[in-house]
């Protein structure tokens, strides 16, 4: 039986009735809709509306439905249900019987939808948290796998200062645990209960919405039900939360790619992860890296779909809200199905210390530290970079590293230079001289690997509280 037939004189058109239906999509709801619907049904018995042994068939009958259903394999397409909704009722009275109708009593399509879709948010999360927590000790483990080796630094793509490996990957630590909390932020405006709102106006029956929402593990109700059952801000946010990870994933991928091909040489790709070509036979290609890549795009589309479906739209429900149930699906099982590739990928993926150490000792790397060498001789810094970039200018005639130029030419341009100055230019000395928070002296670094690993666990203990 439809739930809303009563008022109608004729049939619906068969395609359009087929055409709105949801269920496809939102049976990926049922775990919550279950959830939520024994919560209304414990409310409803609370009010006096249920008899206890209602309630008990009421419950044994969700319970049976959420045993006998699994919502990944069953078949949708011959199933007459237009939501998860819909489902739940239909197979709640064809186990029940009569009673199960009255489960409906004093709610709306329009709360459990935005109950469901928080419970599924809040889920998704915390998945996401952990899978986080995993890929971040996945980036430490290499980090301190490389020990004191380095590589370029670039800026605008060119070489810029040599740094330790180990600070290069722990830059993606930071991104990564800023894309948890960002996900945990979200969590706390996602973790209120919508159950009690009704159609648009609050329930028609005295439920007792703080139960409800202690039932639901929800921190608390929601304050308006105009607002609670039209708000969609958690999706929006989850989502906008996972388009910034996916951006940070994207560079991620792309320096990759970049780093593992022939002019580079700074790593080798894992053959688990990459294919060949159809025609080339020589060719290994990082497909895992350009997917990370393609499918920051995909969920940036999910962003922007669900922002686009929202805008303009009057309070309270509308059907539009149908719609942003697919972006919010596919974003959120687009980043739980990769993340733990990412970490498997950066666990496999084979460093090349030694092309990456050379590479941190050409192209001038140490110019700024020797400037620096003259500031701390009292030269002013403008005149000090202006002499280095006259000492870079010689060496590029003369084809030859800073360390090639001759005391004599060196004082030149300034006598302040002294014997003490080579020594100043190696790459121990150059990496050493970032000695402050957050720089690449392997001390530093030392501590910040430490100090990550810190925030890390705590992440995993946040995640592990949830669970
Ligand atoms: N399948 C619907 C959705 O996802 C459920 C809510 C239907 N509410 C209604 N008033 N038609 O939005």
């Amino acid at each position: 039986m439809k739930m809303w037939s009563g008022r109608f004189r004729q049939p619906l058109d068969p395609e359009f009735e087929h055409w709105q239906r949801s269920f496809e999509f939102d049976r990926r709801l049922l775990k919550y809709e279950l959830a939520a619907s024994a919560a209304h049904a414990r409310a409803l018995k609370n009010a006096g509306v249920l008899l206890a042994d209602e309630l008990i068939s009421i419950l044994e009958g969700l319970q049976k439905i959420g045993e006998q259903t699994d919502p990944n394999s069953f078949a949708v397409k011959d199933n007459e249900a237009e939501d998860v909704h819909h489902y739940v009722e239909t197979q709640l009275v064809s186990l029940i019987g009569e009673i199960g109708y009255k489960l409906h009593s004093g709610r709306s399509r329009n709360e459990q939808i935005a109950t469901d879709l928080r419970l599924y948010v809040r889920a998704a999360i915390d998945q996401l948290r952990s899978e986080l927590s995993e890929l971040c000790t996945a980036f430490v483990g290499r980090a301190e796998q490389a020990g004191t080796a380095a590589m370029p630094a670039y800026t605008h793509l060119q070489h810029a200062e040599p740094v330790l490996v180990a600070h290069w990957l722990l830059a993606y630590v930071e991104m990564f645990l800023r894309d948890a909390d960002r996900l945990a932020e979200c969590r706390a405006r996602t973790n209120i209960c919508p159950l009690g709102s009704g159609a648009v106006a609050g329930a028609t029956l005295p439920l007792d919405r703080t139960f409800m929402a202690q039932e639901l593990e929800f921190a608390s109700p929601t304050a308006n039900s105009i607002d609670a059952t039209s708000d969609r801000d958690f999706a929006l946010e989850f989502v906008n939360a996972l388009s910034v990870l996916a951006l940070h994933l994207s560079r991620w991928a792309e320096e990759m790619i970049l780093f593992a091909s022939h002019e580079f040489g700074f790593m080798h790709l894992p053959e688990a992860y990459s294919t060949g070509s159809s025609a080339m036979p020589q060719k290994m290609n990082p497909d895992l890296l350009e997917l990370v890549r393609g499918k920051t795009g995909r969920t940036i589309g999910c962003a922007t779909a669900l922002m686009v479906t929202i805008k303009g739209l009057p309070l309270a429900y509308n059907k539009d809200l149908q719609e942003t149930q697919q972006p919010l699906f596919d974003a959120a099982e687009t980043m739980m199905n990769m993340l733990p590739l990412v970490a498997g990928f950066m666990k496999a993926v084979e460093l090349d210390f030694e092309r990456m150490g050379e590479a941190a000792q050409s192209g001038f790397m140490n110019a700024w530290a020797a400037a620096t060498y003259l500031v701390n001789r009292g030269v002013p810094s403008r005149l000090a970079h202006e002499q280095v970039g006259k000492a870079v200018k010689l060496c590029l005639e003369k084809n030859c590293d800073l360390n090639g130029l001759t005391l004599r030419e060196l004082h030149e341009l300034n006598p302040a230079f002294d014997e003490r100055f080579y020594e100043c230019l190696k790459l121990t000395s150059v990496l050493a001289m970032h000695d402050v928070i957050g720089g690449t002296a392997p001390d530093r670094v030392r501590r910040a690997i430490a100090e990550t690993k810190k925030k890390i666990d705590s992440l995993r203990e946040e995640v592990h509280a949830h669970a």
